[in-house]
């Protein structure tokens, strides 16, 4: 093997570590077809669980979904209630498939909101998936990245206000360490399906460095083709990271 870490490939092109998706579009899918919104949300999911297992077959190693933004609440009750009830639906199925599908699942947000139901099915489907090692999927649920780095800044005063650091100790690997995403490489390539030329709070800190990868094509109509054509993408840029290569 030499002394080159072997980079993840699929037929001649690299794939990255860590892509993140906002899955977007699902209601204006439902409304080109007269059909509530809800039925855009369920499509969507299959359309989920189509991807996560593409990404796991080439060899992707972290997928992060923005499932449901800490904005979302001002949706209908009507909606948020038939999300909800569909993330508990699917979890379940989550948890039943797992054995067959070896995926790792982790939940970055504030999940104390949602239904007890939920907040155990998630508890389970990351306890119970930590023992696999194929791709890891980060639900981000309940999730706002400006409230995230809130989040963090509270510990951090916490522990300063407890003895434990010093402001000064503070540095972004450190800040980065209080995210909910602790332990898990920024995502280089950032898709937004669904036409909107905006992150919508999605991994604020994260995404400092990402690459974003915009189209029209609605979230139900995103299948392993356009995943392809992002990667394409971002395998065509110049990753300069401020300096002048
Ligand atoms: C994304 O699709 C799903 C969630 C935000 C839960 P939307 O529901 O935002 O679909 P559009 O953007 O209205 O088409
Ligand atoms: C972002 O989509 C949130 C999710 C996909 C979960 P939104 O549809 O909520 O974003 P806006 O309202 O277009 O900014
Ligand atoms: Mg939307």
């Amino acid at each position: 093997m030499g002394l080159f870490k072997k980079k993840t490939m699929t037929a001649d092109r690299p794939v990255p570590t860590h892509i993140a998706i906002v899955m977007d579009g699902n209601g204006r899918w439902a409304k080109k077809r007269g059909l509530p919104r809800t039925a855009g949300h369920k499509v969507g999911a299959e359309t989920f669980r189509t991807i996560a297992n593409y990404a796991k077959s080439i060899g992707l190693k972290y997928l992060s979904v923005y499932t449901f933004s800490t904005e979302n609440w001002k949706r209908s009750e009507e909606e948020v209630n038939a999300i909800m009830e569909l993330l508990e639906k699917y979890l379940r199925e989550l948890i039943r498939d797992m054995d067959k599908n070896q995926v790792r699942f982790c939940f970055f947000g504030d999940l104390s909101r949602l239904s007890p139901q939920l907040q155990e099915e998630a508890r389970i489907a990351a306890e119970e998936s930590k023992k696999y090692s194929g791709v890891q999927v980060n639900f981000c649920l309940n999730y706002g990245g400006r409230a995230e780095i809130i989040r963090a800044a509270q510990q951090f005063a916490r522990d300063c206000a407890d003895g434990k650091c010093t402001p000064e100790a503070l540095t972004e690997e450190v800040f980065s360490d209080l995210m909910y995403s602790a332990g898990v490489p920024d995502p280089e390539l950032v898709i937004r399906p669904g036409g909107e030329l905006r992150t919508s709070n999605f991994l604020l800190w994260q995404s400092a460095y990402a690459e974003y990868y915009f189209t029209d094509v609605l979230w139900p109509d995103f299948g392993p083709k356009e995943l392809e054509k992002a990667i394409a993408s971002y395998n065509g840029r110049n990753r300069r990271f401020g300096g002048a290569k």
